[in-house]
């Protein structure tokens, strides 16, 4: 059966790891990166945006990762990435999601309080995982003067005092990650972190994993980060392989002709970044 993420990320955080958490769009991709989990022996976080809940049904994703927790003998959490949508949380919830991100960081601190404290209300009746977070992970940082972006980013009492007013299970803060690729190197702010991490005892999250240069995540995770979101990377390493097919190709129409080889590739790109995230041999 699939876990709650909470006891896998405490683990990670006791130990000085972090746990790879991947976003999956298809069937194929899910499969790829639980073989991968399987092959290295390493926990694993399954994740789903709130598009891809809407594109394949909350239901579809969960029973699949059910298959896969059954079959497995690692264990994997089923998460919902990034949703402001009460009512999706409780779809992903009933589907058998065993972790979700309320993220109203958009929001004032008082109302992300009131929205979170609401979701871990709910997932504490069933045992589950919530994910907040404080600050806004960037995708603009590159246009922003240092005030802006100091603004942005999560401050550490602030975060001490959220965890306190929520209940929550694990944290985002914004440190100055981004989703996507970076157009040079991100700008993280890791004393930001050692201090964010010296008052906050629950596990922490770092989001925009992509891109991010690999000494600089090994530092990250030194210094507390336990678990890491992967989007883009792993979608582009999948594309990229299927598009190698039809260049090689461009007749080919049966479907297993390319996925298997974007399979193979997203399960060897998912390797790595378990190694990098030090959770090899850790299930
Ligand atoms: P990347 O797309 O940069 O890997 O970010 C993923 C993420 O944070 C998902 O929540
Ligand atoms: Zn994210
Ligand atoms: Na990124």
């Amino acid at each position: 059966a699939l876990v709650s993420s909470t006891s896998l990320l405490q683990a990670a955080r006791a130990g000085g790891y972090c746990i790879g958490a991947f976003n999956v769009h298809t069937l194929e991709m899910l499969q790829a990166v639980v073989e991968a989990a399987e092959e290295v022996q390493s926990p694993l976080i399954l994740q789903s945006t709130v598009g891809t809940v809407k594109h394949l049904g909350p239901d579809y994703i969960a029973a699949a990762a059910t298959v896969a927790s059954n079959r497995s003998g690692v264990p994997i959490a089923l998460h919902l990435d990034h949703c402001s949508d009460f009512q999706v949380i409780m779809q992903c919830i009933r589907a058998g999601y065993t972790s979700v991100m309320i993220d109203a960081s958009h929001e004032p601190y008082d109302h992300n309080v009131a929205a979170t404290r609401k979701v871990v209300e709910a997932a504490n009746a069933v045992g589950i995982n919530v994910e907040a977070e404080l600050g806004r992970v960037g995708g603009v940082e590159d246009d922003l003067v240092v005030d802006d972006r100091d603004a942005l980013l999560a401050d550490p009492d602030e975060c001490a005092r959220f965890v306190a007013d929520t209940g929550v299970h694990t944290l985002a803060p914004a440190i100055g990650t981004a989703h996507g690729i970076y157009k040079g190197d991100p700008d993280i702010d890791f004393e930001r972190i050692a201090r964010i991490a010296s008052k906050v005892s629950v596990p922490l999250v770092l989001h925009g994993g992509s891109g991010i240069p690999d000494a600089q995540v090994r530092r990250c995770v030194e210094l507390g980060m336990s678990k890491m979101n992967v989007a883009t990377e792993l979608r582009i390493v999948f594309s990229d392989a299927i598009k190698a097919v039809f260049a090689a190709n461009p007749d080919e129409n049966d479907p297993r002709k390319y996925m298997i080889p974007a399979k193979q590739a997203l399960k060897a790109a998912a390797i790595e970044k378990m190694r990098l995230c030090g959770s090899v041999g850790k299930a």
